[in-house]
């Protein structure tokens, strides 16, 4: 099969870890029989500099053309919250979601074996193990309500940010954890601040819903801050934890602290039709970029998740996932992930001995 590839580069070691992952994807292919072709995509920073704005016309229609999407990242602080909303990174994320329909995201957040001394929690903490996947939804919510800002007689300025939830919107993400949990441990943690929020109450009813109709995955209610405090006390109690647009961005980035390094962990975004989206959970570290410094892996597990969701080629995925196991299970590490004192390598010394191991 031939398959087309829209890359999205972007900012900072955007460029430096993408490149390295199309190098492992033609390895794939070469093993299996497989031949891609790859779109250049124009999106973030860097097209703010080259065309005036972060999303320029025509991107989601480019995107649309191909069979999956794979992005490096976006973002830096040259273009930073005081610039217009066009010209800002985020502003072309969020509407890429958006025009994309991909109001799924996983996160997965696996402990490698290799790398338990990495978890910073204790020892006994990190020998249990820690697997779970985090499913975000990821077009609704405060991410899109309607914002305002005005001046107000007594108070000064006033802002607002509106939070909204639709039964459609929490019906269709609760079905994919759902759907997720039974290809995994089989539960699912709904995450929300019911005690407070009326988008919360009507959440959970949703779920409660749901996970009558899904009677062989076990469910539980939690509420955020409960759920931040597990994570670091018992993250291995959670399988899919599923939860609105803020709280996943906020637990997600704690879910990939405790693995060991944000620079090992894959994402996928994706609806109800292709393309999905694929990316690390990284962002653009525009502090070591161009310095073959960044850690490939998060990019490289991305394009494993691509095979197994938007190709159904599992064992293209697979051999993906044991390259990098097995280049970690060696030694090599990349500063991010390194001992103090332990040899590192740079980005494209991991690309290529993980190129090896395909
Ligand atoms: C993420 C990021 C984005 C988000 C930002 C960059 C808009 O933090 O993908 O988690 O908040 O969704
Ligand atoms: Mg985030």
């Amino acid at each position: 099969m031939n398959y087309r590839i829209a890359l999205i580069k972007g900012d900072g070691i955007g460029p430096e870890i993408v490149n390295e992952t199309v190098k492992v994807i033609d390895k794939v292919g070469k093993k299996f029989g497989h031949t891609f072709e790859y779109v250049d995509v124009l999106m973030g920073g860097c097209a703010t500099d080259a065309a005036g704005k972060s999303y320029p016309d025509g991107t989601a229609e480019l995107c649309r053309s191909c069979d999956a999407v794979l992005l490096g990242a976006v973002g830096g602080p040259q273009w930073g919250s005081d610039k217009p909303a066009e010209q800002r990174p985020e502003t072309a994320l969020l509407a890429i979601r958006k025009d994309l329909k991909l109001y799924a995201n996983l996160r997965p957040a696996a402990l490698r074996p290799a790398l338990i001394s990495a978890c910073p929690l204790k020892r006994e903490t990190a020998e249990e193990g820690i697997d779970l996947l985090v499913v975000r939804e990821l077009t609704g919510g405060i991410y899109f309500g309607k914002r305002d800002k005005y001046q107000t007689e007594d108070r000064g300025i006033e802002a607002t940010d509106l939070m909204a939830y639709s039964e459609m919107e929490i019906e269709r993400i609760g079905r994919r954890a759902f759907e997720m949990a039974r290809l995994r441990r089989k539960k699912v943690s709904s995450v929300d601040k019911a005690n407070v929020l009326e988008t919360s109450r009507l959440w959970r009813s949703v779920m409660h819903r749901l996970a009558a109709e899904y009677s062989d995955v076990q469910y539980e209610d939690v509420l955020v801050d409960n759920c931040a405090m597990q994570l670091v006390r018992d993250p291995g109690q959670f399988d899919v934890v599923v939860t609105e647009n803020m709280f996943g961005d906020i637990l997600s980035d704690e879910a990939s602290m405790i693995t060991g390094s944000i620079g090992l962990l894959p994402s996928a975004s994706m609806g109800n039709d292709a393309p999905a989206l694929y990316e690390p959970i990284h962002g653009s570290a525009p502090d070591i970029a161009g310095q073959d410094k960044a850690n490939p892996i998060a990019t490289i597990l991305s394009a494993a998740m691509m095979f197994r969701y938007s190709f159904n080629l599992p064992a293209e995925a697979d051999a993906i996932e044991a390259a990098v196991d097995k280049a970690l299970a060696d030694g090599w590490r990349t500063a991010d992930i390194a001992e103090p004192g332990e040899h590192t390598i740079g980005t494209m010394k991991m690309g290529e001995i993980i190129q090896e191991n395909i």
